[in-house]
């Protein structure tokens, strides 16, 4: 279990607890905890919905992979903090992992 901190787009803090050891990608432990994500590829990082700002931590990581890296220049608001919640993985290093939900914005 990881304690994961997510802002949300008005900007209010929750720090979340993060099962690491059940199969789960960060975007579907982020709709379980009732984010609005709409999550319309499945997971595939595809469909930008899950896109998020990582604000500290981003060294702990998985990398990108190529097929995320291309959805993630797709956006216009993208930047080198940009993640996809349904590419990360979460791992015990991952704790203290800070966040900020983007995709909600602009939807
Ligand atoms: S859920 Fe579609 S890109 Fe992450």
């Amino acid at each position: 279990m990881i304690n994961v901190t997510v802002e949300n787009a008005e900007g209010e803090r929750q720090t979340l607890e993060v099962p690491t050891d059940i199969g789960l990608n960060l975007m579907e432990v982020l709709k379980a905890y009732e984010y609005d994500i709409m999550a319309t590829c499945g997971g595939m990082g595809l469909c930008a919905t899950c896109h998020i700002e990582v604000l500290q931590g981003a060294e702990n990581l998985n990398p990108c992979n190529d097929n995320e890296l291309d959805t993630l220049d797709t956006l216009p608001d993208a930047d080198e903090n940009s993640r996809l919640a349904c590419q990360i993985r979460p791992a015990e290093n991952m704790n203290g992992l800070s966040l900020r939900l983007r995709a909600l914005q602009e939807a």
